[in-house]
């Protein structure tokens, strides 16, 4: 029976992937409620199935909040995670382990790995136990350890090989319970967005692919994906990215 999930959160749902992902699911679920999350919520697009919600990452009060009032009001089957961060105001990705500070590491860690850790805490006991849902994190080809031969961008890479190692963790803890959940990363392509726009330069042509076109394929592997692929990280074409 093809997926149909009733019931879907977004987190990072104002970001360019995060917000084309809500807009796919609109499209493609005409009857699914959303429940869109994003520290700046006044991005979050607005439609009438989208309930949005401001989150923070110190806040873990409103994270309790949120998820009691949804699993009240019947509990999720589709979690997608779009948060994430390459550059900030104060940190950038390191090309040499010369340039590493706490406090940039701090930072690329907090939204990278413990935000989505926090969510995963907190959101994936409403999925329900007896039917397929998935839990969706956007991680990056570049935290494949195996996969890496450039080095560079030491906080990030680490940061989503944290993610990946986590999401692996909750799918194990999740088989015991949920055994029709899935808990995935996800690797998106390299996406148009203010997250890549200062490494876009060079890129060879018809590389860099729209959010709406990397927010449908990801859309399209989490509707094929089934327990055997629990715990690993797939890119948006499908293919398994090795750790
Ligand atoms: N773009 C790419 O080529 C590419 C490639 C590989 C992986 N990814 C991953 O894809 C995901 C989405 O990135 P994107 O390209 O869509 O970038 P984006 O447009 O910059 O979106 C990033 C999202 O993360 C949110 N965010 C950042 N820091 C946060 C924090 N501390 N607390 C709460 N929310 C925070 C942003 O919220 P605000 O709107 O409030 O800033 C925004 O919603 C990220 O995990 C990124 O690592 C992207």
């Amino acid at each position: 029976m093809p997926f149909s999930p009733k019931r879907i959160a977004v987190f990072g749902a104002s970001g360019a992937i995060g917000s084309a992902f809500v807009h796919e699911c609109l499209d493609r679920y005409d009857t699914a409620d959303m429940f869109c999350f994003a520290r700046s919520p006044e991005r979050i697009p607005v439609h009438e199935r989208v309930e949005s919600h401001a989150f923070l990452l110190e806040d873990t009060e409103g994270f309790n909040a949120s998820a009691d009032a949804i699993k009240a009001a019947g509990g999720l089957d589709l979690i997608f995670v779009a948060t994430g961060q390459l550059h900030s105001d104060t940190s950038k990705p390191e090309k040499t382990i010369r340039s590493l500070t706490a406090a940039g590491m701090e930072e690329t860690f907090h939204t990278n790995t413990i935000l989505p850790s926090l969510i995963m805490k907190h959101f994936l006991p409403l999925l329900p136990k007896h039917k397929k849902a998935v839990f969706a994190a956007i991680s990056a080809r570049v935290g494949s350890i195996s996969d890496n031969y450039l080095g560079g961008w030491y906080s990030y890479r680490a940061s989503k090989a944290a993610l990946n190692m986590l999401i692996r963790c909750a799918a194990i803890e999740m088989q015991r319970t949920h055994q029709s959940s899935v808990i995935i990363g996800m690797h998106p392509g390299t996406v148009d967005s203010s997250l890549s726009k200062p490494f876009q330069r060079g890129m060879p042509e018809g590389q860099l692919m729209q959010p709406e076109k990397s927010a449908a394929m990801l859309l399209d592997v989490i509707s094929e994906v089934d327990q055997s692929q629990t715990g690993k990280c797939l890119a948006y074409d499908g293919t398994e990215i090795a750790p």
